[in-house]
């Protein structure tokens, strides 16, 4: 696909929160989340925070760096797990945030974790067709309003934050080489938050049971993340006629570092390869790839020519892998 990367941004909310300090809160140790998942600490939003908040400062970032400003995006794409609000979702207040005029296509994209790596192929096909000009992608996540505070299992692993990026028609060797979406329903039960759609409106009853919040069956979304990374990437470089020691820098999903440890044995990859941060920002969901992905921007290791895997797993089960020439 002739779609190339024309500007990245992040944002992270202030709050930063340690392993320390979680263990105030709950029966855990530094000890224990650092072995077992890689992670110091994460950002948390601010309670009168939204997260289209964090979106639009991403976005303007992205914007700025592409030298470009919100009256010439031509689509606004949003992946996220959890929404703004259920009804309009999230997409249009980032739009309201960046000033766009009122003409400008704005939509919601949920492919759990994956959504950005989801997004990437479907913005990048849309600008790739001709169909819109450019496409300004973002994940933006506050999972943090939806974790259960109480449950020690879950709420040491999620950060909030939001990067984005802005796909533009390409007339260089920058491109999009290689796709492979997948999807696997019968693991739709791994990671979900199960009251307050319509399947099952919120109620008292389900708010006692803390049914409201996010569940998740940790050994099987372990077990099935790393197969699920490994095919799609091999797929996506079949296609790119690539093998994973072309690649300059993979972009795992941030979910936990012996996931991605495990994914570098499977494939061969040096650890220097591995763009990692999930020390810091625990697990972004959506954002976690763009924000790894500026940061490797902003750091100046990033070269004309280099070949990136952005891979990732999620609610749903949704996986996929996109290789890009930078
Ligand atoms: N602190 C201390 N002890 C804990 C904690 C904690 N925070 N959490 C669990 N434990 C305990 C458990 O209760 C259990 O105790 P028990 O043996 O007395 O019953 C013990 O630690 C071991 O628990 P396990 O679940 O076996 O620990 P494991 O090594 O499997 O690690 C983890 C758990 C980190 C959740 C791991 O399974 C994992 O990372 N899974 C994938 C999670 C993931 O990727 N989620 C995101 C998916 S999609 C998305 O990104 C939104």
């Amino acid at each position: 696909m002739r779609v190339r990367i024309a500007g990245t941004g992040s944002y992270l909310p202030a709050t930063c929160v340690s392993n320390a300090e979680l263990s105030q809160r709950v029966d855990t140790s530094d000890e224990w989340i650092q072995s077992r998942t890689g992670i110091r600490e994460r950002r948390l939003l601010g309670p009168d925070d939204v997260p289209s908040q964090m979106g639009v400062s991403a976005a303007q970032a992205a914007l700025a760096a592409a030298g470009s400003s919100p009256a010439e995006v031509g689509l606004l794409m949003v992946a996220s797990n959890v929404l703004e609000q259920p009804v309009p979702g999230t997409a249009p207040f980032i739009a309201q945030g960046l000033g766009f005029p009122d003409d400008v296509p704005f939509m919601d994209i949920m492919a759990g974790c994956s959504g950005f790596v989801f997004g990437m192929a479907v913005a990048g096909a849309l600008v790739a067709g001709g169909l819109v000009r450019s496409a300004l992608l973002v994940g933006t996540e506050a999972l943090s309003r939806f974790v259960d505070w109480q449950d020690r299992t879950t709420c040491v692993l999620f950060g909030d934050g939001a990067g984005a990026v802005l796909l533009e028609h390409s007339t260089g060797e920058e491109s999009i080489l290689g796709v492979s979406l997948h999807g696997d329903p019968a693991k739709a039960h791994l990671l979900r938050v199960e009251v307050g759609g319509v399947r099952t409106p919120v109620d008292e009853i389900a708010v006692r049971a803390r049914r409201h919040f996010l569940k998740m069956e940790g050994e099987g979304v372990f077990r099935s993340a790393v197969h699920m990374m490994e095919r799609s990437s091999r797929e996506a470089l079949a296609q790119a006629g690539l093998s994973a020691d072309d690649v300059d820098w993979w972009i795992p999903h941030q979910a936990n570092l012996r996931i991605i440890d495990a994914l570098a044995r499977r494939l061969q990859i040096p650890r220097e390869r591995m763009v990692i941060n999930i020390d810091r920002v625990a697990n972004t969901s959506t954002a976690s790839i763009p924000i790894a992905l500026d940061e490797l921007a902003r750091s100046g290791r990033l070269q004309s020519g280099d070949i990136l895997a952005l891979t990732a797993f999620g609610a749903g089960a949704s996986y996929g892998t996109v290789i890009v020439r930078w």
